[in-house]
């Protein structure tokens, strides 16, 4: 079985982006040479799953920076082909997050970094995340794509921890109850 972890940065209002997808916010706020435990987290994790949104935002950056393989789930994207330079890094799937996730369980997979907001959203839905460390910038954006959906369920998370930094930030590490 492969476990979905997040690990993300949001506003204080819960935007992961502003509407037109810009992360200036955040970028600003990432510069004070922190360490936000990013390379622990990653260092557990085997593969990446992310929604064609976070791709794309990502790809306008021009530096690819990921050291895990990406999994990249969408229609559109599923009948293009890889760009060479990410062949070998980066798959496109068209499948459901519980196919996708059976393929990775199938290719012997353990934990995935499941990034973007409606992907997020998705696996939250069906109870394929395990766990969240989000980051809280002290910002307001007051509009822009939200990290949590209308859920028509209560999703009841445990407290793991929260830690503050100098820069402001707020770190909250909860896990999902099952
Ligand atoms: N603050 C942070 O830490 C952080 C982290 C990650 C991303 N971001 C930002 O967030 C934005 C992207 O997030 P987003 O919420 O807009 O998009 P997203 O979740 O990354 O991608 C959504 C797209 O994924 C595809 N998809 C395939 N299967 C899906 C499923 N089961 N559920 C939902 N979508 C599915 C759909 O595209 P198709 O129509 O092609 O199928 C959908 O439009 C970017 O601006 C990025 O910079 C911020």
């Amino acid at each position: 079985m492969v476990t979905g972890h997040v690990f993300i940065a949001t506003s204080l209002d819960g935007f992961i982006a502003r509407e037109n997808g810009d992360i200036d916010w955040l970028l600003k706020h990432d510069q004070a040479g922190e360490d936000h435990g990013y390379d622990d987290f990653i260092g557990d994790i085997d593969v990446i799953v992310m929604g064609r949104g976070t791709y794309e935002a990502v790809r306008s950056m021009g530096q690819w920076f990921y050291t895990r393989p990406v999994l990249v789930l969408s229609a559109q994207l599923a009948q293009q082909e890889v760009p060479s330079e990410l062949k070998g890094k980066v798959r496109f799937l068209d499948k459901s997050p519980g196919k996708a996730m059976a393929m990775l369980a199938s290719e012997g997979a353990r934990r995935a970094y499941v990034d973007g907001g409606r992907i997020i959203q998705s696996f939250l839905e069906l109870d394929m995340i395990s766990d969240m460390v989000i980051t809280r910038v002290p910002i307001l954006l007051g509009s822009g794509r939200p990290l949590f959906g209308a859920d028509p369920r209560d999703v009841a998370l445990a407290h793991k921890g929260t830690r503050s930094f100098p820069s402001g930030l707020v770190q909250s590490h909860y896990e999902v109850v099952k």
